[in-house]
């Protein structure tokens, strides 16, 4: 559904984008990650056709952002990361206006917006102002809007900055009946563990240059080219992991063997796929290997390393 190839976009000799390329399947729940500066903003004003690419494209459901805009933005609901909403409104009005602005035709208008109203829970709060909404309502109100032409994509850029714990987890559930309604989802954020229950994949954009893209499962398992293995030994054979230790010690790839109760523990720098050659020399030697863990990254450690440093508040 969106489709994007080498997008570029330099501010002076500065690349706050450089040859990003990535996809995101329809029905996906996308999460785009990054520090502060990374060039996610960036990113989504070239997608949303508000900023022209200097170099490279992207497509969304098969329209190219650069030839054609007007369709693109029929086809995508983009929520920018500040608040602009007309205060002295009513959240009725607000809506109003913008069902007008997109050409809503007069017999639809009004259940289209009453629709909207009440996927997004402001069905009670129709007269009230603008200006007094929280900054939770706020958003939802802006969500609202981006929904009026039920767009297939939605492009939301850091949606939950600056809501509490409550009015995010609130706006998680509506992202994801917002998905089961059969929306393609793009979203953005620089924390990780705020995403990472929600999405079905992931992008990680540092520096202007993505890191790393997949499913959250996939980036786990690239990741796991460094992890903690423990080789759990026989019970009543505490004698051997002596023995045990001395043979993984001399294994490329196996790093800090540590003796611990009824096991070893071992980093081991390979592929998941390739741990059955740390296990064969020691049943090859008859050690009686009962059980063996892998502790797997969460997101957040994974992150941490793809990002090292750069990070500013
Ligand atoms: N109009 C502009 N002129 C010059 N530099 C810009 C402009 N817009 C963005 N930049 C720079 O490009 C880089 C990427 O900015 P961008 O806003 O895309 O980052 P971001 O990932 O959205 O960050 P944040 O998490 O803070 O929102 C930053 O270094 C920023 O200073
Ligand atoms: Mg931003």
């Amino acid at each position: 559904m969106i489709c994007v190839r080498n997008l570029t976009k330099q501010f002076g000799n500065f690349y706050a984008v450089n040859k990003v390329s990535f996809d995101v399947a329809a029905g996906e729940i996308f999460g785009f990650i990054g520090p502060n500066g990374a060039g996610k903003t960036t990113t989504i004003r070239m997608l949303a056709t508000l900023l022209e690419p200097d170099d490279g494209t992207a497509w969304i459901d098969g329209l190219c952002i650069r030839t054609k805009q007007q369709e693109v933005r029929r086809k995508i609901g983009y929520m920018p990361d500040y608040f602009g909403v007309y205060e002295g409104v009513t959240v009725w009005e607000y809506l109003d206006f913008f069902a007008r602005a997109y050409r809503i035709p007069v017999k639809s208008r009004n259940r289209i917006i009453e629709d909207c109203m009440a996927l997004t829970d402001f069905s009670k709060l129709r007269e009230k102002l603008v200006a007094s909404l929280s900054k939770g309502m706020a958003q939802r109100l802006c969500l609202a809007k981006t929904l009026l032409h039920d767009p297939k994509v939605l492009i939301l850029d850091e949606p939950t900055s600056g809501l509490d714990p409550r009015a995010r987890i609130e706006f998680r559930s509506l992202i994801k009946e917002l998905s089961n309604m059969g929306k393609t989802i793009f979203i953005s954020s620089h924390i990780l563990t705020e995403l990472s229950e929600c999405v079905t994949s992931i992008g990680i954009i540092e520096k202007g240059e993505m890191v790393v893209s997949g499913s959250p499962q996939e980036i786990a398992r690239k990741m796991s080219s460094s992890a903690t293995l423990r080789i759990m030994i026989g019970i009543h054979q505490g004698r051997r992991l002596a023995e045990a230790a001395q043979i993984l010690k001399d294994l490329p790839k196996v790093q800090h063997v540590q003796e611990k109760q009824l096991g070893l523990e071992i980093e081991y720098q390979g592929q998941a796929e390739e741990v059955y050659l740390v296990l064969k020399p020691l049943v090859m030697a008859d050690i009686p290997v009962v059980s063996v863990e892998q502790s797997t990254q969460n997101l957040e450690n994974i992150f941490m390393n793809l990002t090292k440093g750069g990070l500013e508040e």
